[in-house]
């Protein structure tokens, strides 16, 4: 634990009540003044601290934001090693991105409040205004490229735990959106480096509508329309939900594989047994017909009104019915 977490560590636990400069200075062997740069720093991130003249500090409320330092007290899972960020970025995805490429080990997660150049699939944009929580995971799995290839729905299986958790009855759009009803909860970008046999690292990265601060995204649904308890929706409980989820059904996947987790997700699948449409990343239709499950691979089976059965491996889908 860094010294700025022991003084936050501090003043958590006094609940409101004064702590000591003195005290926390003596306790972490630093200068008054080195921990009067800590208390300024936690005010920076918003931090609501007062300074008691003569007697010291005290702590009324923490931010409603990510931060590493808040997520990490209400981690269940110890996989998180390294937690990052925890406000505003350009995107969780490149931030992820660019210490995987540093080295950063297996755990490592980035988190925002918000993004500025969120990036969805197919290279689209992914509104990310305040009220939502933004993440990025980087794995490290000792596994095949062949082998990857379900990650991205064992990564929704792992945000679907974590929602659910919450209170929210989250269900799996294939291939990676997780929904309520029609509407979109959250989604997932999972981005890879690898060589055939050897996976270098995944950067899983996963958005969360929370609550419409600044106006509802068209077709989004948000927690706070399922979720009447006001602290499951506090961002960094949300964030450690879902980052637990994500964790559990991981360690799933590395453990026994996809199969482990297929039957979970075709339970919470919407689309089991519905008539589809699938297209292409231009919209072209690629495929429409009956889905009925998904592969050991992650691949949609659809079969068609002639009887022909195909296993698709990417796409958007809609329902007959819904258009
Ligand atoms: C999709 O449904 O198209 C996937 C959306 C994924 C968005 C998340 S938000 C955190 C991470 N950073 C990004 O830039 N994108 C992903």
């Amino acid at each position: 634990m860094s010294n700025r977490q022991a003084v936050l560590r501090a003043l958590r636990d006094a609940q409101g009540a004064v702590v000591s400069g003195e005290s926390l200075a003596l306790r972490l062997g630093i200068s008054r003044s080195a921990v009067a740069k800590h208390i300024k720093a936690l005010k920076d991130l918003g931090y609501e601290i007062s300074a008691v003249t003569g007697s010291g500090y005290s702590m009324a409320t923490a931010p409603d934001l990510p931060l590493p330092s808040e997520v990490a007290a209400l981690l269940g899972e110890p996989m998180w090693v390294r937690l990052e960020g925890g406000a505003s970025t350009g995107s969780t995805n490149d931030d992820a991105r660019k210490l995987a490429l540093e080295g950063c080990p297996s755990g490592t997660a980035v988190l925002a409040a918000r993004q500025r150049k969120g990036r969805g699939r197919f290279g689209r944009t992914w509104e990310s205004p305040e009220g939502g929580v933004y993440l990025s995971a980087v794995l490290r799995p000792q596994i095949a490229l062949a082998d990857l290839a379900p990650i991205a729905l064992v990564i929704s299986v792992g945000v679907a735990r974590g929602l659910r958790r919450l209170g929210a009855d989250a269900k799996l759009k294939w291939p990676n959106d997780l929904v309520i009803g029609s509407r979109k909860l959250s989604g997932v970008l999972v981005e890879v480096s690898a060589e055939v046999d050897q996976v270098e690292w995944v950067v899983a990265g996963v958005g969360v509508n929370v609550r419409p601060i600044s106006g509802r995204v068209e077709g989004a649904a948000y927690l706070e329309d399922v979720i009447g308890e006001q602290e499951q929706l506090r961002l960094p409980v949300v964030a450690a939900a879902v980052l637990d989820g994500m964790a559990s059904a991981y360690a799933h996947f590395e453990r026994d594989g996809f199969e482990a987790l297929r039957a979970e997700y075709e339970s919470l699948s919407t689309l089991a047994g519905k008539e589809v449409v699938v297209r292409d990343v231009a919209g072209i239709v690629c495929s429409s017909g009956r889905a009925f499950g998904i592969d050991g691979l992650g691949r949609l089976l659809v079969e068609d009104s002639s009887g022909e059965k195909m296993a698709l491996s990417a796409g958007d889908v809609t329902l007959k019915s819904a258009r």
